[in-house]
């Protein structure tokens, strides 16, 4: 194999319960990368669509993933990657983590695979290094893995993924305000009251549950952060009557997507998914605001492969 293109999908990170530790893949919106081989050694970044973002390597999150994998990895040839970026930098649905995981992804297809899924989640995890300061793993483990992914310890490179019950929709509004996840997380605080980590906690065990017995009520009273969301909320215009409004309109829960602006909401069915999004505009229509709205299926499978040769 010479070329490989790919669809590597935004996700959802944070889910309200697991701060940095569960995430999910979404469908339909993603970039689209074209990796090739050539014959000179290294990596370059050809062209980047859709956004104006760095071709330098050592800045985009494409081009530091693929050569955080090459550094341990031998190869007698070097790539040139190409980016069709369908996901805005700065939305809060995974733009960074879409990247810095589809180059190695691809890669690692054109050598043969000598990586897992899992094994890869290290590589794209020092793209969101480069993007955001911090080695956060749950948006990059649920676009590698699909589905709902639960991240126990990156060090020991121990990521799982979890059940998804069949009718769950997310509908995202993307107010576009750029909010650097950098700035996002340097108001989260680095201490926890004891009450509210065992309400996290508590909150988290029984969203997991929820997840594997798809009981969705249970799942509606454990979407909630009582640590992080209170402090990144103010951030976001009219997150409070988002959430108030979503909830009405019939959906399980409603937070703040990774790290914002975005916000997601969950519900039982794409119909209910729909009628959160009719929700979500009238809230925001009299706001001098543009914003996007996305209503997504669970992706089970993660990163997909449109073409090779
Ligand atoms: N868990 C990370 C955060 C996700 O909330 O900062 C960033 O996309």
């Amino acid at each position: 194999m010479k070329e490989i293109k790919i669809f590597s999908p935004a996700s959802i990170a944070n889910l309200s319960c697991g701060f940095d530790i569960l995430g999910v893949c979404l469908d339909k919106i993603g970039d689209e990368i074209t990796v090739r081989k050539t014959d000179k050694k290294g990596v370059t970044i050809k062209k980047v669509l859709g956004e104006s973002l760095s071709t330098d390597i050592s800045v985009n999150v494409a081009g530091v993933s693929a050569m955080a994998l090459l550094n341990e990895t031998e190869v007698d040839c070097g790539f040139e990657i190409e980016i069709n970026k369908g996901i805005k930098p700065g939305s809060g649905i995974g733009s960074s983590a879409a990247s810095s995981a589809g180059s190695v992804f691809a890669i690692n297809k054109l050598i043969g695979e000598p990586y897992t899924k899992k094994e890869l989640i290290k590589f794209a995890m020092q793209g969101e290094l480069a993007a955001s300061d911090s080695k956060h793993a749950d948006n990059v483990a649920a676009v590698l893995l699909g589905g709902f992914t639960f991240v126990r310890n990156s060090e020991e490179n121990d990521y799982f993924k979890l059940n998804t019950p069949i009718e769950i929709a997310f509908t995202v509004i993307h107010p576009k305000i750029e909010l650097k996840t950098k700035d996002s997380r340097a108001v989260v605080k680095n201490q926890v009251p004891i009450q509210k980590m065992i309400e996290q906690s508590a909150n988290l065990g029984a969203f997991i549950s929820g997840l594997y017995t798809e009981n969705y009520d249970l799942i509606s009273r454990s979407i909630k952060d009582v640590i992080i969301e209170p402090l990144r909320s103010i951030l976001i215009p009219k997150f409070d009557e988002i959430k108030y409004e979503s909830i009405k309109a019939g959906a399980l829960g409603c937070g703040i997507s990774g790290s914002g602006p975005s916000i997601f909401a969950m519900s039982k069915g794409i119909p209910t998914a729909n009628c959160v999004g009719e929700a979500m505009k009238n809230v925001y229509q009299d706001l001098n605001l543009e914003y996007d709205i996305h209503i997504s299926c669970v992706n089970d499978k993660g990163i997909q492969i449109l073409n090779s040769k």
